[in-house]
């Protein structure tokens, strides 16, 4: 297996990194680059725990080559709350306790802010089915939903 050298953004920084051409973006963001945040839950892109995007497109990173992001925009939950400032959407986690074992936390998370950046005022049933790729065996769901409803109302400022 070669390996060969990419050249990215990740949360705004410029980052280089060296993977297998065959490994997966999820494991370069964990075992390379250290951040840990991503889960791998299934590793097949069927319980979003791998979550981010790339450019700005909602992806499962277990799906996504470390090849192919070459030249792109990634963005992971590491780079969502603002230095100390929380994100409205990791309050409103907190604030409706809508984490348990937190596994599945930052790719609903960072599903969650995909979606109030292209709908920032959607219904229950538009957030219920924008989460349908993640997996939650906690909580049950309502409580998620809740803080994501929460979080868009307080956001669009209502
Ligand atoms: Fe990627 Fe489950 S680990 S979708
Ligand atoms: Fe445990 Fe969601 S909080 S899987």
């Amino acid at each position: 297996m070669s390996s060969i050298k990419v050249s990215t953004t990740i949360n705004g920084d410029s980052v280089d990194f060296l993977c297998e051409t065959d490994e997966v973006l999820l494991d370069v963001l964990r075992d390379r680059l250290h951040l840990t945040g991503a889960k791998e839950g299934c590793g097949t892109g069927d319980c979003g725990a791998c979550s981010v995007t790339v450019n700005g497109r909602l992806v499962c990173s277990c799906l996504v080559l470390g090849a192919e992001v070459e030249g792109a925009e990634v963005n992971t939950i590491e780079g969502m709350a603002n230095g100390d400032a929380l994100h409205p959407l990791q309050r409103k986690f907190l604030e409706h306790a809508a984490l348990q074992c937190g596994i599945c936390t930052p790719g609903i998370l960072v599903a969650s802010k995909a979606l109030l950046e292209k709908n920032p005022d959607p219904t229950e049933t538009e957030v219920r089915y924008w989460l349908a790729g993640n997996l939650c065996r906690c909580t049950g769901y309502d409580k998620i939903i809740n803080a994501v409803m929460d979080a868009a109302a307080e956001m669009r400022g209502a």
